[in-house]
C-alpha cells in the first residue's frame, strides 16, 4: 500500500506532528510543495492550524487540487490554539473532490503558535493516530 504524508504548517506545529507520525510509520513527512507520486493509496494530510478562525487558504487549496484518480483515500490531521479545528472545512472540500476519508483522524488543541512541545496526552494521541496505520504500512 502506498502511503504518503503531506502537511501545511505556518509556524511549525503541524509539521512537528507530521514528523512524529512519519517517524513512527517509517515514512518521510513532506510539505505540500512536494509533489505526490503517480498513485497514492492513502494520503495522511496535515491541513495545518486554524488562523483567525479558519484553515489557511493554501492548505484548503491543496485539498481542492487532489485528484481522485491519483489519491485513493485521505486521513486528516491538524492543530489549533483553541478547541477549534479545521476538520469540518477540510472534510467538506475532500468530499467535493470525491475522495473518501479514512479514519482515524487527529486534531490537536491548545497549541500555541511555534510551540510544538506536546504534553503527555498529545503525545499519546499522536502515537495512537499513527498506530492506526501500522497495518497499512506493513
Ligand atoms: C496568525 C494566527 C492566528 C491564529 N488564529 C487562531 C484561531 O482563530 N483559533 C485557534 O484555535 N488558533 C489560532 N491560532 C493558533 C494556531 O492554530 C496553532 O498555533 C496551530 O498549532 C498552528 O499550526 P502550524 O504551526 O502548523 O501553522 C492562530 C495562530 C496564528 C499564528
Amino acid at each position: 500500500m502506498t502511503i504518503e504524508i503531506r502537511y501545511f504548517s505556518k509556524t511549525g506545529n503541524t509539521a512537528a506532528v507530521a514528523k512524529l507520525i512519519g517517524d513512527q510509520l517509517g515514512i518521510t513527512a513532506k510539505p505540500i510543495s512536494e509533489p505526490l507520486p503517480a498513485h497514492v493509496d492513502l494520503l495522511l494530510y496535515g491541513g495545518g492550524g486554524v488562523y483567525m478562525t479558519r484553515p489557511n487558504k493554501d492548505a484548503l487549496n491543496y485539498v481542492k487540487s487532489l485528484d481522485p484518480k491519483q489519491v485513493g483515500k485521505v486521513s486528516l490531521f491538524g492543530t489549533a490554539g483553541s478547541q477549534m479545528s479545521g476538520e469540518h472545512k477540510l472534510a467538506e472540500l475532500l468530499e467535493q473532490q470525491g475522495i473518501p476519508r479514512e479514519e482515524p483522524s487527529l486534531f490537536l488543541h491548545g497549541m500555541m503558535p511555534n510551540k510544538p512541545d506536546f504534553n503527555d496526552k498529545q503525545q499519546q494521541q499522536i502515537h495512537d493516530y499513527a498506530a492506526g496505520f501500522t497495518t497499512a504500512v506493513h
